[in-house]
Protein backbone atom coordinates (compact mmCIF):
# COMPACT_ATOMS: atom_id res chain seq x y z
CA UNK A 1 0.00 0.00 0.00
CA UNK A 2 1.48 3.48 -1.17
CA UNK A 3 0.91 6.07 1.00
CA UNK A 4 1.26 9.62 0.48
CA UNK A 5 -0.50 12.14 2.49
CA UNK A 6 -2.45 14.02 -0.14
CA UNK A 7 -4.98 16.86 0.39
CA UNK A 8 -7.69 17.33 -2.04
CA UNK A 9 -8.50 21.08 -0.06
CA UNK A 10 -4.48 22.19 -0.25
CA UNK A 11 -4.58 25.44 -2.84
CA UNK A 12 -1.05 22.94 -4.13
CA UNK A 13 -1.99 21.17 -7.39
CA UNK A 14 -1.91 17.35 -6.56
CA UNK A 15 0.90 16.61 -9.05
CA UNK A 16 2.54 19.08 -6.72
CA UNK A 17 1.54 17.19 -3.32
CA UNK A 18 3.01 13.79 -5.14
CA UNK A 19 5.96 14.93 -6.28
CA UNK A 20 7.03 16.53 -3.39
CA UNK A 21 6.18 13.60 -1.08
CA UNK A 22 8.55 11.48 -3.28
CA UNK A 23 11.00 13.69 -3.10
CA UNK A 24 11.66 14.35 -0.08
CA UNK A 25 11.44 10.22 0.54
CA UNK A 26 14.39 9.95 -1.85
CA UNK A 27 15.74 13.08 -0.30
CA UNK A 28 15.70 11.76 3.26
CA UNK A 29 16.82 8.31 2.27
CA UNK A 30 13.80 6.12 2.89
CA UNK A 31 13.92 5.21 -0.30
CA UNK A 32 17.24 4.39 -1.44
CA UNK A 33 19.07 4.07 -4.86
CA UNK A 34 17.41 1.52 -6.87
CA UNK A 35 14.13 0.83 -4.77
CA UNK A 36 11.46 0.16 -7.39
CA UNK A 37 8.87 2.92 -7.57
CA UNK A 38 5.12 1.83 -8.17
CA UNK A 39 3.37 2.34 -11.21
CA UNK A 40 1.61 5.20 -12.52
CA UNK A 41 -1.32 2.79 -13.23
CA UNK A 42 -0.54 1.08 -9.58
CA UNK A 43 -0.89 4.63 -8.06
CA UNK A 44 -3.29 6.14 -9.54
CA UNK A 45 -5.68 3.24 -8.34
CA UNK A 46 -4.19 3.45 -4.26
CA UNK A 47 -4.44 7.14 -4.42
CA UNK A 48 -7.63 7.62 -6.28
CA UNK A 49 -6.44 10.55 -9.00
CA UNK A 50 -6.48 10.35 -12.55
CA UNK A 51 -3.17 8.01 -14.56
CA UNK A 52 -2.19 11.88 -15.70
CA UNK A 53 -1.22 13.61 -12.93
CA UNK A 54 0.77 10.43 -11.48
CA UNK A 55 2.67 10.60 -15.18
CA UNK A 56 2.94 14.28 -14.88
CA UNK A 57 4.53 13.60 -10.85
CA UNK A 58 7.13 11.01 -12.55
CA UNK A 59 7.84 13.48 -15.27
CA UNK A 60 8.99 15.83 -13.22
CA UNK A 61 11.16 13.82 -10.86
CA UNK A 62 12.19 12.04 -13.87
CA UNK A 63 13.58 15.78 -15.68
CA UNK A 64 15.23 16.50 -12.22
CA UNK A 65 17.12 13.46 -12.15
CA UNK A 66 15.48 11.82 -8.52
CA UNK A 67 14.46 8.85 -10.65
CA UNK A 68 15.65 6.80 -13.75
CA UNK A 69 13.20 4.38 -15.92
CA UNK A 70 14.50 1.37 -16.93
CA UNK A 71 12.88 -0.02 -20.07
CA UNK A 72 9.91 -2.33 -19.64
CA UNK A 73 10.67 -2.58 -15.41
CA UNK A 74 9.33 0.87 -14.75
CA UNK A 75 10.77 3.79 -12.67
CA UNK A 76 13.63 3.43 -10.20
CA UNK A 77 15.17 5.87 -7.55
CA UNK A 78 18.51 7.29 -8.77
CA UNK A 79 21.66 6.90 -7.61
CA UNK A 80 23.37 9.02 -4.69
CA UNK A 81 20.40 11.63 -3.79
CA UNK A 82 20.76 11.15 -0.08
CA UNK A 83 20.91 14.80 1.75
CA UNK A 84 22.33 14.42 5.10
CA UNK A 85 20.93 17.61 6.40
CA UNK A 86 17.62 17.07 4.99
CA UNK A 87 17.36 13.87 6.75
CA UNK A 88 18.39 15.23 9.99
CA UNK A 89 16.09 18.13 9.28
CA UNK A 90 13.60 15.53 10.08
CA UNK A 91 14.49 13.26 12.40
CA UNK A 92 13.35 15.21 15.58
CA UNK A 93 11.75 18.48 15.48
CA UNK A 94 13.88 21.16 17.05
CA UNK A 95 11.86 23.71 19.59
CA UNK A 96 10.49 26.88 18.12
CA UNK A 97 12.74 29.91 18.59
CA UNK A 98 10.07 31.04 21.34
CA UNK A 99 10.45 27.37 22.89
CA UNK A 100 14.10 27.12 22.91
CA UNK A 101 16.30 28.06 25.76
CA UNK A 102 18.00 31.22 26.14
CA UNK A 103 21.43 29.37 25.42
CA UNK A 104 21.41 25.83 24.19
CA UNK A 105 24.47 23.79 25.02
CA UNK A 106 25.01 21.03 21.94
CA UNK A 107 26.92 18.44 22.90
CA UNK A 108 27.12 17.46 19.02
CA UNK A 109 30.44 15.32 18.51
CA UNK A 110 32.99 15.63 16.31
CA UNK A 111 33.12 19.19 16.07
CA UNK A 112 36.82 20.73 17.20
CA UNK A 113 36.78 23.86 19.49
CA UNK A 114 35.86 26.36 16.57
CA UNK A 115 37.02 29.43 19.19
CA UNK A 116 40.37 28.24 19.31
CA UNK A 117 41.48 28.08 15.20
CA UNK A 118 44.90 29.33 14.52
CA UNK A 119 43.24 32.39 12.58
CA UNK A 120 46.65 34.64 12.31
CA UNK A 121 48.45 31.67 11.25
CA UNK A 122 46.45 30.82 8.91
CA UNK A 123 46.01 33.65 7.37
CA UNK A 124 49.12 34.45 6.93
CA UNK A 125 50.18 31.07 5.61
CA UNK A 126 47.56 31.96 3.29
CA UNK A 127 48.95 35.11 2.28
CA UNK A 128 52.51 33.67 2.27
CA UNK A 129 51.43 30.72 -0.50
CA UNK A 130 49.07 33.39 -2.27
CA UNK A 131 52.56 35.97 -2.92
CA UNK A 132 54.98 32.36 -3.53
CA UNK A 133 52.64 30.48 -5.27
CA UNK A 134 53.65 29.32 -9.24
CA UNK A 135 51.16 29.90 -11.77
CA UNK A 136 50.10 26.70 -11.95
CA UNK A 137 48.69 27.01 -8.65
CA UNK A 138 45.66 29.04 -10.18
CA UNK A 139 45.01 26.91 -13.12
CA UNK A 140 43.13 23.72 -13.34
CA UNK A 141 45.14 21.36 -11.54
CA UNK A 142 45.51 17.22 -11.35
CA UNK A 143 42.35 15.25 -9.62
CA UNK A 144 44.87 13.82 -6.81
CA UNK A 145 46.06 17.36 -5.34
CA UNK A 146 49.33 19.50 -5.03
CA UNK A 147 52.47 17.35 -4.99
CA UNK A 148 53.89 19.93 -2.76
CA UNK A 149 51.16 18.84 -0.03
CA UNK A 150 50.98 15.23 -0.96
CA UNK A 151 55.13 14.83 -0.37
CA UNK A 152 54.88 16.52 3.16
CA UNK A 153 51.55 14.41 4.39
CA UNK A 154 53.01 11.45 3.04
CA UNK A 155 56.26 11.80 5.24
CA UNK A 156 54.09 13.32 8.23
CA UNK A 157 51.67 10.14 7.82
CA UNK A 158 54.88 7.81 8.23
CA UNK A 159 56.00 10.16 11.29
CA UNK A 160 52.24 10.08 13.22
CA UNK A 161 50.29 7.26 12.23
CA UNK A 162 52.48 4.49 10.62
CA UNK A 163 51.50 5.01 7.13
CA UNK A 164 53.22 3.48 4.65
CA UNK A 165 52.92 5.08 1.43
CA UNK A 166 54.31 6.89 -1.58
CA UNK A 167 52.99 10.97 -2.65
CA UNK A 168 51.47 9.00 -5.48
CA UNK A 169 49.30 6.99 -3.66
CA UNK A 170 47.53 10.20 -2.07
CA UNK A 171 44.10 11.55 -3.39
CA UNK A 172 43.27 15.15 -1.97
CA UNK A 173 39.81 14.83 -1.23
CA UNK A 174 37.14 17.34 0.36
CA UNK A 175 37.00 16.14 3.48
CA UNK A 176 36.83 12.77 4.41
CA UNK A 177 33.28 12.55 4.08
CA UNK A 178 33.91 12.37 -0.08
CA UNK A 179 36.80 10.38 -0.19
CA UNK A 180 33.86 7.77 1.05
CA UNK A 181 31.95 9.19 -1.74
CA UNK A 182 34.63 8.12 -3.66
CA UNK A 183 35.37 4.64 -2.43
CA UNK A 184 31.68 4.13 -2.75
CA UNK A 185 31.61 5.12 -6.60
CA UNK A 186 34.33 3.04 -7.28
CA UNK A 187 34.16 -0.02 -5.45
CA UNK A 188 29.90 -0.43 -5.22
CA UNK A 189 26.94 -1.28 -7.05
CA UNK A 190 23.49 -2.97 -6.01
CA UNK A 191 25.51 -6.55 -5.93
CA UNK A 192 27.88 -5.58 -3.59
CA UNK A 193 28.26 -5.99 0.07
CA UNK A 194 29.61 -4.50 2.45
CA UNK A 195 31.00 -5.34 6.19
CA UNK A 196 30.49 -2.62 8.37
CA UNK A 197 30.98 -1.62 12.51
CA UNK A 198 27.37 -1.70 13.97
CA UNK A 199 26.64 1.05 15.50
CA UNK A 200 28.72 3.39 12.80
CA UNK A 201 27.24 7.33 11.43
CA UNK A 202 24.32 7.07 9.67
CA UNK A 203 25.96 9.47 7.32
CA UNK A 204 28.62 6.43 6.09
CA UNK A 205 25.57 3.90 5.84
CA UNK A 206 23.79 6.24 3.76
CA UNK A 207 26.92 6.74 1.50
CA UNK A 208 27.67 3.20 1.05
CA UNK A 209 23.60 2.47 0.64
CA UNK A 210 23.47 4.88 -2.09
CA UNK A 211 24.99 2.99 -4.40
CA UNK A 212 22.14 -0.02 -3.53
CA UNK A 213 24.66 -1.82 -2.08
CA UNK A 214 23.84 -4.42 0.93
CA UNK A 215 25.42 -3.43 4.35
CA UNK A 216 26.57 -6.76 6.58
CA UNK A 217 26.50 -4.91 10.06
CA UNK A 218 29.50 -6.84 12.82
CA UNK A 219 28.54 -5.46 15.95
CA UNK A 220 31.20 -3.33 18.19
CA UNK A 221 31.89 -4.47 21.71
CA UNK A 222 34.59 -2.91 24.14
CA UNK A 223 37.63 -3.77 22.04
CA UNK A 224 35.94 -2.78 18.76
CA UNK A 225 34.68 -4.68 15.67
CA UNK A 226 34.12 -8.53 16.68
CA UNK A 227 35.96 -10.33 14.57
CA UNK A 228 33.46 -13.93 15.69
CA UNK A 229 31.15 -12.08 13.90
CA UNK A 230 32.49 -11.74 11.01
CA UNK A 231 30.78 -14.06 8.25
CA UNK A 232 32.57 -16.77 7.34
CA UNK A 233 34.34 -16.81 4.49
CA UNK A 234 33.08 -19.66 3.21
CA UNK A 235 29.12 -17.92 3.21
CA UNK A 236 27.92 -16.67 0.37
CA UNK A 237 29.04 -13.25 -1.26
CA UNK A 238 32.37 -12.01 -0.71
CA UNK A 239 32.50 -8.61 0.59
CA UNK A 240 33.98 -5.15 -1.03
CA UNK A 241 35.37 -4.36 1.72
CA UNK A 242 35.21 -4.30 5.69
CA UNK A 243 35.14 -0.54 6.73
CA UNK A 244 36.24 0.17 10.42
CA UNK A 245 37.12 3.08 12.63
CA UNK A 246 39.85 1.37 14.15
CA UNK A 247 41.30 4.22 16.21
CA UNK A 248 38.44 5.35 18.25
CA UNK A 249 35.07 3.96 17.10
CA UNK A 250 32.38 5.95 15.93
CA UNK A 251 30.31 6.40 18.06
CA UNK A 252 31.00 3.82 20.29
CA UNK A 253 34.78 5.47 21.21
CA UNK A 254 36.33 1.93 21.62
CA UNK A 255 39.81 1.26 19.90
CA UNK A 256 40.41 -1.89 18.12
CA UNK A 257 43.08 -4.47 19.77
CA UNK A 258 46.17 -5.34 17.58
CA UNK A 259 44.93 -8.46 18.07
CA UNK A 260 41.77 -8.18 16.31
CA UNK A 261 43.51 -5.90 13.48
CA UNK A 262 45.46 -8.75 12.76
CA UNK A 263 42.37 -11.07 12.65
CA UNK A 264 40.77 -8.13 10.39
CA UNK A 265 43.84 -8.16 8.28
CA UNK A 266 43.98 -12.28 7.63
CA UNK A 267 40.30 -12.11 7.51
CA UNK A 268 40.57 -9.70 4.22
CA UNK A 269 43.58 -11.48 2.66
CA UNK A 270 40.93 -14.83 3.07
CA UNK A 271 38.38 -13.24 1.46
CA UNK A 272 40.21 -11.28 -1.24
CA UNK A 273 38.41 -7.66 0.20
CA UNK A 274 39.71 -4.57 0.91
CA UNK A 275 40.11 -3.16 4.50
CA UNK A 276 38.98 0.74 4.91
CA UNK A 277 40.30 2.37 7.72
CA UNK A 278 38.42 5.49 8.40
CA UNK A 279 41.07 7.32 10.62
CA UNK A 280 39.01 10.97 11.12
CA UNK A 281 40.22 11.93 15.01
CA UNK A 282 43.13 9.72 16.14
CA UNK A 283 45.65 12.44 16.76
CA UNK A 284 44.01 12.98 19.81
CA UNK A 285 44.64 10.19 22.12
CA UNK A 286 44.99 11.13 25.71
CA UNK A 287 46.54 8.58 27.96
CA UNK A 288 49.15 6.81 25.36
CA UNK A 289 50.40 7.77 22.14
CA UNK A 290 48.18 7.21 18.87
CA UNK A 291 47.96 3.80 17.95
CA UNK A 292 49.63 3.26 14.47
CA UNK A 293 47.06 2.56 11.76
CA UNK A 294 46.07 -1.18 9.82
CA UNK A 295 47.53 0.78 6.72
CA UNK A 296 50.95 0.18 7.75
CA UNK A 297 50.88 -3.48 8.67
CA UNK A 298 48.76 -4.29 5.12
CA UNK A 299 49.64 -0.76 2.87
CA UNK A 300 48.24 -3.49 -0.21
CA UNK A 301 44.81 -4.68 1.61
CA UNK A 302 44.09 -0.74 2.84
CA UNK A 303 42.31 2.44 2.04
CA UNK A 304 43.26 4.72 4.21
CA UNK A 305 40.87 8.06 4.74
CA UNK A 306 42.13 11.37 7.22
CA UNK A 307 40.86 14.21 7.42
CA UNK A 308 41.70 17.71 8.98
CA UNK A 309 38.31 17.88 9.80
CA UNK A 310 39.03 17.52 13.57
CA UNK A 311 42.60 18.48 13.80
CA UNK A 312 41.95 21.88 12.37
CA UNK A 313 38.55 23.16 11.05
CA UNK A 314 35.66 21.47 9.51
CA UNK A 315 35.29 24.38 7.27
CA UNK A 316 38.06 24.07 5.53
CA UNK A 317 37.69 20.73 4.01
CA UNK A 318 40.73 18.93 3.84
CA UNK A 319 40.43 15.49 3.84
CA UNK A 320 42.48 12.43 1.79
CA UNK A 321 42.60 8.91 0.77
CA UNK A 322 45.75 6.66 1.24
CA UNK A 323 45.52 4.03 -1.68
CA UNK A 324 47.26 0.51 -2.56
CA UNK A 325 48.80 1.42 -5.74
CA UNK A 326 46.69 -0.77 -7.89
CA UNK A 327 43.83 1.46 -7.00
CA UNK A 328 45.74 5.01 -7.80
CA UNK A 329 44.23 4.98 -11.71
CA UNK A 330 40.85 4.81 -10.88
CA UNK A 331 40.28 7.43 -7.92
CA UNK A 332 41.70 10.03 -10.02
CA UNK A 333 39.31 9.16 -12.66
CA UNK A 334 36.38 9.03 -9.44
CA UNK A 335 37.96 12.86 -8.09
CA UNK A 336 38.21 14.41 -11.58
CA UNK A 337 34.75 13.30 -12.66
CA UNK A 338 33.31 14.83 -8.92
CA UNK A 339 35.09 17.54 -8.91
CA UNK A 340 38.36 18.30 -11.27
CA UNK A 341 40.30 18.87 -7.75
CA UNK A 342 40.35 19.78 -4.47
CA UNK A 343 41.02 24.02 -3.88
CA UNK A 344 44.85 24.23 -4.32
CA UNK A 345 46.23 27.53 -2.74
CA UNK A 346 44.15 26.04 0.46
CA UNK A 347 46.13 22.81 -0.09
CA UNK A 348 49.53 24.56 -0.61
CA UNK A 349 48.62 26.76 2.62
CA UNK A 350 48.20 23.03 4.44
CA UNK A 351 51.54 21.90 3.32
CA UNK A 352 53.36 24.97 4.94
CA UNK A 353 51.32 24.88 8.13
CA UNK A 354 52.49 21.21 8.86
CA UNK A 355 56.13 22.10 6.80
CA UNK A 356 56.66 24.57 9.35
CA UNK A 357 55.69 22.63 12.16
CA UNK A 358 52.38 24.46 13.09
CA UNK A 359 49.74 21.57 12.54
CA UNK A 360 51.78 19.56 15.31
CA UNK A 361 52.54 22.22 17.60
CA UNK A 362 48.26 23.20 17.32
CA UNK A 363 47.04 19.48 18.12
CA UNK A 364 49.48 19.53 21.21
CA UNK A 365 48.37 22.51 22.39
CA UNK A 366 44.28 21.46 21.50
CA UNK A 367 44.59 18.19 23.47
CA UNK A 368 45.72 19.46 26.41
CA UNK A 369 42.56 21.85 25.93
CA UNK A 370 40.33 18.38 25.35
CA UNK A 371 42.02 16.84 27.93
CA UNK A 372 40.53 19.01 30.51
CA UNK A 373 37.41 19.43 28.79
CA UNK A 374 37.12 15.85 28.86
CA UNK A 375 38.28 15.29 32.44
CA UNK A 376 35.64 17.88 33.70
CA UNK A 377 32.79 16.16 31.46
CA UNK A 378 33.53 13.01 33.26
CA UNK A 379 33.42 14.45 36.66
CA UNK A 380 30.16 16.14 35.97
CA UNK A 381 28.81 12.68 34.90
CA UNK A 382 30.44 11.07 37.75
CA UNK A 383 29.11 14.12 40.44
CA UNK A 384 25.57 13.92 39.04
CA UNK A 385 25.36 10.54 38.16
CA UNK A 386 27.47 8.79 40.10
CA UNK A 387 27.78 4.74 38.61
CA UNK A 388 24.31 5.10 37.40
CA UNK A 389 25.61 6.07 34.36
CA UNK A 390 28.63 4.24 32.39
CA UNK A 391 31.23 5.99 30.26
CA UNK A 392 32.50 4.38 27.03
CA UNK A 393 35.78 5.42 24.78
CA UNK A 394 36.97 7.82 26.83
CA UNK A 395 40.60 7.15 25.58
CA UNK A 396 40.71 9.49 22.85
CA UNK A 397 38.57 12.03 20.03
CA UNK A 398 36.40 14.70 20.84
CA UNK A 399 33.26 12.66 22.12
CA UNK A 400 32.39 9.86 24.75
CA UNK A 401 30.03 8.07 25.18
CA UNK A 402 27.28 7.62 28.26
CA UNK A 403 25.22 4.93 28.96
CA UNK A 404 22.60 5.59 31.94
CA UNK A 405 20.97 2.25 33.76
CA UNK A 406 17.15 2.07 33.25
CA UNK A 407 16.69 5.08 31.14
CA UNK A 408 15.60 4.63 27.53
CA UNK A 409 17.03 8.00 24.90
CA UNK A 410 13.03 7.85 23.37
CA UNK A 411 12.50 11.33 21.04
CA UNK A 412 10.56 12.13 24.51
CA UNK A 413 13.16 12.22 26.74
CA UNK A 414 15.06 13.89 24.04
CA UNK A 415 12.82 16.63 23.67
CA UNK A 416 12.90 17.21 27.26
CA UNK A 417 16.60 17.68 27.57
CA UNK A 418 16.40 20.39 24.56
CA UNK A 419 13.25 21.73 26.39
CA UNK A 420 16.10 21.68 29.64
CA UNK A 421 18.80 23.62 27.23
CA UNK A 422 20.92 20.50 26.40
CA UNK A 423 20.81 18.70 23.45
CA UNK A 424 22.37 15.33 23.09
CA UNK A 425 22.87 12.14 20.03
CA UNK A 426 21.06 8.93 20.94
CA UNK A 427 23.75 6.22 19.81
CA UNK A 428 20.55 3.71 18.81
CA UNK A 429 19.95 6.93 16.13
CA UNK A 430 23.71 5.34 14.54
CA UNK A 431 22.36 1.53 15.17
CA UNK A 432 21.73 -0.80 12.13
CA UNK A 433 20.19 -3.13 14.43
CA UNK A 434 17.83 -1.80 16.58
CA UNK A 435 17.40 -2.33 19.89
CA UNK A 436 20.77 -2.88 21.65
CA UNK A 437 21.88 0.83 22.42
CA UNK A 438 18.81 2.51 23.66
CA UNK A 439 20.52 3.53 26.83
CA UNK A 440 23.69 5.60 25.55
CA UNK A 441 24.08 9.00 23.99
CA UNK A 442 27.10 10.46 22.12
CA UNK A 443 28.27 13.69 24.01
CA UNK A 444 30.84 15.82 21.98
CA UNK A 445 32.78 18.51 24.04
CA UNK A 446 35.21 19.12 21.93
CA UNK A 447 33.32 22.58 21.28
CA UNK A 448 32.07 22.72 24.72
CA UNK A 449 33.96 25.09 26.94
CA UNK A 450 34.45 23.64 30.37
CA UNK A 451 31.50 26.15 32.05
CA UNK A 452 29.16 24.79 29.07
CA UNK A 453 29.66 21.46 29.99
CA UNK A 454 28.83 21.27 34.11
CA UNK A 455 26.07 23.24 33.19
CA UNK A 456 25.16 20.65 30.18
CA UNK A 457 25.48 17.93 32.75
CA UNK A 458 23.50 19.53 35.31
CA UNK A 459 20.63 20.06 33.11
CA UNK A 460 20.79 16.52 31.53
CA UNK A 461 20.79 15.55 35.92
CA UNK A 462 17.09 17.36 36.13
CA UNK A 463 15.78 16.27 33.57
CA UNK A 464 17.07 12.35 34.22
CA UNK A 465 16.16 11.96 37.26
CA UNK A 466 12.39 12.92 36.66
C1 LIG B 1 33.57 8.44 11.59
C2 LIG B 1 33.61 9.69 10.76
N1 LIG B 1 34.19 9.62 9.55
C3 LIG B 1 34.22 10.70 8.76
C4 LIG B 1 33.68 11.91 9.14
C5 LIG B 1 33.67 13.05 8.14
O1 LIG B 1 34.55 14.05 8.37
P1 LIG B 1 34.88 15.17 7.29
O2 LIG B 1 34.51 16.47 7.92
O3 LIG B 1 36.34 15.06 7.07
O4 LIG B 1 34.12 14.94 6.04
C6 LIG B 1 33.09 12.03 10.39
C7 LIG B 1 32.54 13.31 10.85
O5 LIG B 1 32.35 13.58 12.01
C8 LIG B 1 33.07 10.88 11.23
O6 LIG B 1 32.49 10.92 12.43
Amino acid sequence: MLWVPIDRDKPIPLTRQIYTEFRDKILRGDWAAGFKLPSTRKMAQELRISRNVAIEAYDQLFAEGYIESRQGSGYFVAAGIYLEQFARGQERPLPSAGDQPEHLIDFRSGVPALEQFPRSLWGKTVQQVCHDAPLSAFGYNRPEGRAELRDVLSRYLYRTRGVQCTPEQIVMTSGATQALTLIAKVLLNRESCVLIEDPITQDIQSIFTSTGARLCPVPVDEYGMNMHSLPSPLAGSRPRFAFVTPSHQFPLGTTLTIQRRIQLIQYARSVDCYIVEDDYDSEFRYESPPISSIQGLAPERVIYIGSFSKILSPGLRLGYLVLPETLVERYHKAKWLSDLHTPSLEQLALGRFIEEGHLEKYISKMKKLYKKRRQCLIEALRRTFADRATIWGEAAGLHIVAAFDGISFTPDVLTALEAAGVRVYPVEEHAIGKGRHEDKIVIGYGNVSEDGIEEGVRRMGIVLSR
